[in-house]
């Protein structure tokens, strides 16, 4: 016979003078799997609390020094503290019902029969743990909210983005954006580091594009003064500026061949020689790289070091083309709109149907950027009460596949899009598809048919 499934273990904080009771409650408790640790004294035992985060605390109630209600009033003023049980030799009533009344968790008469005692911990922990895991997810969804206004963007794949977002944005590990020009990959990187334990620290962006080859390295790693010509005074790099914070490595791709090495070999001792020096510096920072080109080829082709390339790529966020999250257009539209409105203390202009259908058949090959401007140009002619197209006056020359059609044929266009999309990412799976969409299984039905979609080639069709 195979015992039962042991359950998790229980850290149970056991609080008694009585050194024969702590010693024997202590031994059956930890026979019992938990793991215990004794204090003799309130005093002690509160001060290892942040320390030793027990589930459970168990505690006399009469004690040389802090009572056990002492302690249990101290404790409950912590959000998120354990819960307590009390215990008495005195069968002191009125007591118990002032600790139960304070928020003790129990109250258990000595003697008591210690199985029953640890059914009372074992529920205590449970119930700890569950409030525990229900502020954690209250905090998560607070976060999660916040993200939203300034992450925008309501398809699968922007929503899953922000879930990942904040699953990583509390871990050191090193994270690589990947996605075009103008998909949002500088927000993403600033998302990571407001929302970690760094959010208070500097956030440093560098453009590594925009550095010349001959000033990177005392730009990133600092240089001492008198380091080469021009270098009058000592300077930091930016390694040094980000400490405690996060380092935004943007245009990776750009990073000179020759500096990869040094720049693998600081992030990997987490220090830093400026130039000049030979005194090596500790930094203590996060690193959030970006690339709109893929460094897969740029490894292949022997521009960029596979080792550094792994180093960096740990997790990796891939932000899609506007293109394929067209069911974002008009949130993000919008929202332009009535930002660049109210900067210039205008009403949103009105969209007609027309604009809507154009905005949704253009191909955005700079992305939201894009978009952000073409909702800029369109609250400026209003101002200038223009009634143009919402891509310019010009007759749809700035527009891409689809523009100009009628607006039921550029929407015919999207929706056939979307649903293709679904059933693809769905395997084909209707049900599901329907449910991605919005829409009940029967209408899904009628659209496929409508628009002249075959199901099973867009399965087929898939690699
Ligand atoms: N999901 C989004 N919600 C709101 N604004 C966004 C979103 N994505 C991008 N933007 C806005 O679009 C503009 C471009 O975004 P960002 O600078 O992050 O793009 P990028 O990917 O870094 O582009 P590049 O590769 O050209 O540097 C910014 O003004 C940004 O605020
Ligand atoms: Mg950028």
């Amino acid at each position: 016979m195979t015992e039962g499934p042991k359950q998790a273990s229980i850290h149970v904080m056991l609080v008694d003078d009585d050194r024969e009771m702590r010693e024997s409650l202590g031994l059956f408790l930890t026979r019992s799997g938990c793991l215990v640790s004794a204090f003799d004294r309130a005093e002690p035992a509160f001060s290892a609390l942040e320390d030793q985060r027990p589930d459970v605390i168990v505690t006399d109630l009469r004690m040389p020094g802090l009572s056990g209600l002492d302690l249990l009033a101290k404790v409950r003023a912590i959000p998120g503290a354990p819960p307590v049980v009390l215990v008495s030799a005195h069968g002191d009533v009125p007591m118990a019902v002032e600790a139960m009344r304070d928020g003790a968790y129990n109250f258990l008469e000595k003697p008591f029969e210690p199985r029953r005692l640890l059914t009372i911990l074992t529920h205590a922990a449970e119930a700890h743990a569950l409030s525990n895991q229900n502020r954690r997810l209250r905090a998560r969804l607070a976060d999660l909210v916040g993200l939203d206004h300034t992450l925008l963007g309501e398809s699968r794949v922007m929503k899953d983005l922000r879930e990942d977002i904040l699953d990583v944005s509390d871990t050191e590990a090193p994270v690589l954006i990947l996605g075009e020009t103008g998909t949002g990959k500088e927000v993403v990187a600033h998302a990571l580091h407001d929302l970690s334990s760094r959010g208070a620290g500097p956030f440093v962006a560098v453009n590594c594009a925009a550095i010349p080859e001959t000033l990177f390295e005392a730009s990133m790693f600092g240089h001492l003064g008198g380091a080469f010509t021009g270098a009058t005074r000592a300077q930091d790099g930016y390694f040094v500026e980000a400490r405690g914070g996060t380092l935004f490595l943007d245009e990776l791709g750009a990073c000179p061949l020759e500096l990869q090495a040094k720049l693998l070999r600081a992030i990997e001792t987490r220090e830093v020689v400026p130039v000049g020096g030979t005194r090596p510096r500790s930094v203590d920072i996060r690193l959030v790289s970006a690339t709109n080109e893929g460094l897969e080829e740029a490894v292949a082709a022997g521009r960029f070091r596979e080792d550094l390339y792994y180093r960096l790529n740990t997790v990796e966020l891939l932000l899609p083309p506007l293109r394929d999250r067209r069911e974002d257009i008009p949130l993000l539209f919008t929202h332009f709109l009535e930002c660049h409105a109210a900067t210039y203390g205008l009403e949103p202009p009105a969209l007609t149907t027309e604009d809507m259908a154009t905005l949704m058949a253009h191909g955005w090959p700079g992305n939201v950027r894009e978009l952000k401007h073409a909702a800029e140009r369109r609250v400026l002619a209003a101002r200038r009460g223009r009634g143009v197209g919402v891509l310019g006056s010009a007759s749809g020359a700035r527009m891409g596949e689809g523009g100009g059609r009628p607006l039921k044929e550029a929407m015919a266009v999207y929706e056939r899009t979307l649903i293709i999309e679904a059933l693809k990412v769905h395997g084909g799976g209707m049900d599901a598809a329907a449910d991605a969409l919005g829409i009940g299984r029967r209408t899904l039905n009628e659209k496929l048919v409508k628009l002249d979609i075959n199901r099973l080639d867009v399965v087929g069709r898939q690699e």
